[in-house]
């Protein structure tokens, strides 16, 4: 209902459906709630794709004590543009996930956590939340005994993109610098302030409304077998019209680029990630993988965030990864060194490499790299920020070993691949 009048105000919702299925969740058990959501297949879009029922259910028994849902609103991976259009666009879906998951994991206190750059985007959501609660909508039925009012707190962090991941984004939102902490415990059993918590991601919780407005079986009817239901897909790049598809999983690459009208004129694709800049790299091999969980891992990548950014022959794929190592050394966090030291290691051959000035054995040597990085980081970024390079040169490396001698820029000159203003030469 993006395209609707005001499609973010709760008017706007509610003629088109909205909350009805919070509606429909009030008549039942907070066990037929997590078994309905279990039952509908729908898994985690934060990235690792974790089935959102299943975590729910890990929560303990209660104790008497508060629990907590947060939702993840950070989104911060680069090419991963969806939860931030959906805030803006449709907030009120988010809400009335928020109001349902609530009911089911028995809590009365839930915490959205934005980037602080997004303020535009968490004015929105407090409007939002305030249409919410003058309209009654969240004042009673949540809690351990069903009898209370639920309060939801944004939070705007500093903007990180560790704070993305989830107990850094608690350490964070208890006050802390944003570091990830050591698991076990899992947030399910001490999460925020140590208590039971679950973190789900914006548009896993939006997509929970649907399953009980219709039905879980209705949500399952759409996509494959293993990743059920629909979701957005990203596409950016040189497509004639980039943006937001909603769509079954299953659907491939190929079609979701004729959607977006095709790649631009006079060109053609020359790689593609599916999920962001740390997912392994695509050519026009795997137009047609169906894009869902298991298909996308059994060509060699991971769906992810379904980022699918798309790079036509005009660009250098040692320019693209060294923005996304620039990226990653910059977010690294620093807590451990593997990946603190790593990554401007990294990020210093790839410079060279770029402007043509690598010395000999730089290819290796990055390589050799993203070995001590890979597997002996703290937490998955270190595996997120070494993907792009390994990728990268498994399947370009001609290109890398060009960096001994050529500068990136004079083999693809930058301005060729922009999109913004043909006439102005990157200051690169
Ligand atoms: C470095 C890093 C950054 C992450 N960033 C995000 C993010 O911005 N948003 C998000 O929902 N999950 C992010 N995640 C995944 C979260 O840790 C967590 O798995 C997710 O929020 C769970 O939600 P889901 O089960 O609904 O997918 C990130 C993970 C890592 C390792
Ligand atoms: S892998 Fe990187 S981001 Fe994660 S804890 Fe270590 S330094 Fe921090």
């Amino acid at each position: 209902m993006w395209d609707k009048d005001r499609s973010w105000t709760l008017e706007a919702y509610r003629a088109h459906g909205g909350y009805e299925g919070l509606a429909k969740a009030t008549t039942l058990t907070t066990d037929e709630l997590v078994g309905a959501v279990k039952a509908s297949g729908l898994r985690g879009r934060g990235g690792a794709g974790f089935p959102t029922g299943l975590k729910w259910s890990f929560l303990p028994a209660p104790d008497g004590g508060p629990r907590y849902l947060v939702v993840n609103a950070d989104e911060s991976e680069p090419g991963t543009c969806k939860d931030i259009p959906t805030l803006m666009a449709n907030p009120h879906a988010l809400i009335e996930g928020i109001a349902i998951t609530s009911r089911a994991i028995g809590c009365d206190h839930a915490f959205v956590y934005l980037r602080g750059e997004t303020a535009h985007v968490y004015r929105r959501l407090l409007a939002a939340v305030r249409e919410a609660r003058e309209a009654g909508l969240l004042d009673t039925g949540f809690g351990l005994d069903g009898a209370q009012s639920l309060s939801i707190t944004a939070h705007a962090g500093a903007g990180a993109y560790i704070c993305g991941e989830e107990t850094a984004l608690l350490d964070s939102l208890e006050g802390r610098r944003g570091h990830p902490r050591l698991k076990p415990p899992f947030p399910a059993v001490a999460g925020l302030y140590a208590r039971p918590t679950v973190v789900n991601n914006v548009e896993s919780i939006c997509q929970v409304p649907g399953i009980f407005r219709h039905s879980p079986e209705w949500y399952a009817s759409m996509g494959t077998e293993r990743s059920s239901g629909h979701g957005l897909f990203s596409v950016s790049g040189h497509v004639r019209r980039p943006g937001q598809f909603e769509a079954p999983f299953g659907i491939t690459m190929r079609e979701l680029i004729d959607m977006a009208g095709g790649i631009r004129e006079g060109h053609e694709l020359k790689f593609w990630t599916p999920g962001g800049s740390s997912t392994p790299l695509f050519t026009a091999d795997e137009l047609d993988v169906p894009l869902d969980y298991e298909s996308i891992v059994g060509a060699g990548s991971m769906l992810a965030t379904r980022a699918l950014q798309v790079f036509d022959d005009t660009v250098s794929v040692v320019r693209v990864v060294t923005r996304w190592v620039e990226f990653y050394q910059h977010e690294s966090c620093g807590k451990c060194t593997p990946c603190r030291e790593g990554t401007y290691w990294m990020r210093q051959i790839l410079e060279r490499l770029e402007a043509g000035r690598g010395l000999p054995g730089d290819v290796e040597k990055l390589e050799s790299i993203t070995d001590s990085i890979g597997g002996r980081s703290f937490c998955a970024f270190g595996d997120a920020a070494i993907t792009p390079v390994r990728s990268g040169i498994a399947r370009f490396r001609s290109e890398f070993e060009a960096g001994y001698t050529t500068a990136a820029r004079e083999l693809f000159p930058y301005a060729a691949s922009s999109v913004v203003n043909d006439t102005v030469e990157s200051a690169r």
